[in-house]
This record gives C-alpha cells, structure tokens and sequence, in this order.
C-alpha cells in the first residue's frame, strides 16, 4: 500500500465539534478531501448549513450535528443519532474551545464551572460514548483540539489554560485506556491561528512586532495549516501515534 493510500478516510465516519467555521471547518474539509463522511457539530444551524454547503459544493459528504455539546442530554441525543444512523463513528475531533480571558479574581463560581463544563467536562463525556462506538470496529480516533496556552501563558488567562491541561490529561489517559482496543488519543496544540474569532487581534498592526519576535515564522498561522496535522492523526498514516501532543505554532514555544 503507497503511503498516500494511508491517509484515506475512505468508509469512515467523523464528528468534528464546533467544525462549523475556524480550525473546525478546516479539519472537517480535510477529512471529507480524504473521503470521510463528516458531522459538523455547532448550535447556530445558519452556520452548519453553509459549511455542509461549502463541503457538498465540493463534491464532498458531510452534514449538520446542531448541539450545544455542554448540554448532556442534547449530547447524549446526537451520540444515539449517530449510532441510529451511520452504526459507527470512527473519528471524533474534540475542537470546541470557549474564550474567556480574565484575571480569576473577576472569575465568580458560575463562569469557571461553565467554561470547564464547555472545554473540558463534555469532551470527557463525548469521548467516553465514542470509544464505546470505536470499540465495536475495533478501530478509533479520539483527537483533542488543545492549545499552546497551559505550556506558555498570557497574564490574566488561568481557566482556560487549566481546561486545556486537563484535555492533555484526558487525551492521555484515553491513549493508554482505549490503545488495546485499536483506538489513538492525540491531541493537537494550536499557537496563533487568524480565525474569525481572533479576526481583530490578527488585524491588529500594533501586535505584528510581537509576532514577528516571538513566532520563529513571523506570521499568523492560516486556519488552513491547521489541516495536516488532523488528517495525519485521523488516518492510518498515524496509527502507531497514541498519547502524542502535535503543537502547530510557528514554532513559537520552542523559541527562547
Ligand atoms: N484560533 C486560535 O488561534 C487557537 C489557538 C489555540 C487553540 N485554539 C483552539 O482551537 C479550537 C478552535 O478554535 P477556533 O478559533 O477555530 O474556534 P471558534 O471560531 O471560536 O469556534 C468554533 C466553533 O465552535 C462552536 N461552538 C462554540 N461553543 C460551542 C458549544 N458549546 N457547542 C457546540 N459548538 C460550539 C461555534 O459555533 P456556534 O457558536 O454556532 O456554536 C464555532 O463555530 C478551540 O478549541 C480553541 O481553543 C484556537
């Protein structure tokens, strides 16, 4: 078999969170390119119709999964819909990340509780319904979509870092508990990407000294270049790559 042949989805079934913009939509075009069949998770149904859109216009096979992934029960709904429908996830890539950058002393109980519930507690569960689906193929990809953030930290920024530790942490312990099952558990690290969400930061010419001092390639990543490294993780061109972090940034944490 040719090494491109590796990196076929062909057959396979993938569930991308928050996949309907940013990061997410670029790694779910990447694995529907690869022949995947792609459920594209978000609340706001405009948005995940006009990427399924965009997939479909492409010749590619995708569709909607509108849920509120902090939600358990509406979580626990789309799991079954995907059991009812398909019979098998093969894929699940972990990618919804919340934002919420301040100094924890203006953090109250309610906001952390829901940021970790948002970053870390329903990936957790998500997960654990997954690999009860990859387990009957014997074959599964559990990918974590983390951060730089947690290795290198802004002042002001704790919960967020603390959250995206913890998927380290998870990805981790998945890695050893689901391997004998033929299951990986990476993690992908993001350093800046120019999404939309960070759309003014990256507009900000005030900022581009900093980015050229700091990140070795002296540029905003492209959410494009995010894709590459989801496709190596999800296809069987990574599978003997378990427990692993692959940082995409620039090289910005390795330069002192
Ligand atoms: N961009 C970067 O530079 C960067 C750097 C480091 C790490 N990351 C990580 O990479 C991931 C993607 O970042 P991004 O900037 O591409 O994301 P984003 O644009 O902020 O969000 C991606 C999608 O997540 C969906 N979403 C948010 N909350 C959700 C929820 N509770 N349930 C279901 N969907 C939800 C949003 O759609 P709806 O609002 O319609 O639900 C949105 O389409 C995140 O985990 C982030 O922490 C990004």
């Amino acid at each position: 078999m040719s090494i491109f042949h590796r990196f076929s989805l062909a057959g396979r079934v993938a569930l991308v969170t928050g996949g309907g913009r940013g990061l997410g939509f670029e790694m779910a075009r990447a694995l529907v390119d690869a022949g995947a069949h792609v459920i594209i998770n978000g609340r706001t149904v405009a948005t995940l119709d006009a990427a399924v859109e965009t997939i479909r216009a492409s010749g590619g096979s995708a569709e909607a999964g509108a849920f509120n992934i902090a939600d358990c029960d509406a979580q626990r709904a789309a799991m079954n819909d995907i059991e009812k429908n398909h019979g098998r996830l093969d894929i699940l890539i972990n990618n919804v990340g919340a934002r919420d950058r301040r100094a924890l002393a203006d953090f109250d109980d309610e906001a952390i509780l829901a940021l970790l519930n948002t970053d870390l507690a329903a990936s957790i569960m998500l997960s654990r319904d997954a690999a009860r689906l990859m387990k009957r193929h014997n074959h599964g990809r559990l990918i974590s979509v983390t951060s730089i953030s947690g290795q290198v930290v802004m002042p002001g920024d704790c919960v967020y870092p603390a959250a995206k530790q913890g998927l380290t942490g998870l990805m981790r312990g998945m890695a050893v508990e689901f391997g004998p099952y033929g299951i990986t558990s990476n993690a992908i690290a993001p350093g800046w990407f120019a999404t939309e969400t960070n759309a003014a930061m990256a507009a900000n010419e005030d900022l581009m000294p900093f980015v050229r001092q700091r990140i070795p390639v002296q540029r905003w990543g492209r959410p494009d270049e995010i894709a590459g490294a989801a496709l190596f993780l999800a296809s069987d061109a990574g599978s003997f790559v378990n427990g692993h972090v692959l940082t995409v940034d620039g090289g910005m944490t390795v330069r002192m």
